[in-house]
């Protein structure tokens, strides 16, 4: 329990002369679902062990990403559960992948956003990747990843991965101890 105390690599820190708080700069291009992302990382507190249900804050460049979620939860088709969920995925090479719940009148045929967007990422070429919005349901709740897309995630992304929810940062190993694997 003691190596859940380890403080994570994480976050973006705004370089000053490039973040736009409202979201509007140039910086952020619509093309096809991805966005241009002007955010670098700097490095926070893991919460200790005893808490480690307890989210990171949220700091500004976090809501910057969980925003693009939240925009693109519009386009969510939820025809089936009216539970629409929007996904921001920030790879290494600073893009935005973007991804919404699409239903299907054959309901297990229905896919998450977060894989839509980590598909949509993969499409691309991209492998590396950064953090991940999540924004669905009640803007009072966060939107946990379900287990599919908690195990998705743990195919690219490292213990330490940053998943941004509407009240704070989780690092993947907190929603996905002991995931499967292969390999070890
Ligand atoms: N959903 C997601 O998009 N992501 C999750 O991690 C949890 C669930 C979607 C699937 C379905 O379209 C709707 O939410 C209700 O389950």
């Amino acid at each position: 329990m003691a190596k859940l105390l380890e403080s994570i690599r994480q976050f973006f820190i705004p370089p000053p002369d490039e973040y736009d708080p409202s979201g509007d700069s140039e910086l952020f291009h619509a093309s096809a679902g991805v966005r241009q992302f002007s955010h670098s990382f700097r490095t926070v507190q893991l919460p200790s062990a005893q808490n480690a249900e307890q989210p990171v804050p949220l700091d500004d460049s976090a809501r910057a990403l969980f925003k693009l979620a939240e925009e693109i939860r519009e386009n969510a088709y939820a025809k089936y559960s009216g539970f629409r969920v929007g996904a921001a995925l920030l790879t290494a090479s600073g893009k935005v992948y973007l991804g919404v719940n699409t239903e299907n009148a054959s309901y297990p045929a229905g896919l998450c956003a977060e894989r839509a967007a980590i598909s949509a990422a993969v499409t691309a070429g991209e492998r590396e990747f950064t953090a991940i919005a999540i924004c669905g349901g009640l803007a009072t709740e966060p939107c946990f990843p379900c287990g599919i897309c908690r195990q998705v995630l743990s195919e690219f992304c490292g213990a330490d991965f940053p998943v941004i929810l509407s009240n704070g940062i989780y690092p993947l190993r907190n929603l996905l101890p002991f995931a499967f694997s292969l390999s070890e």
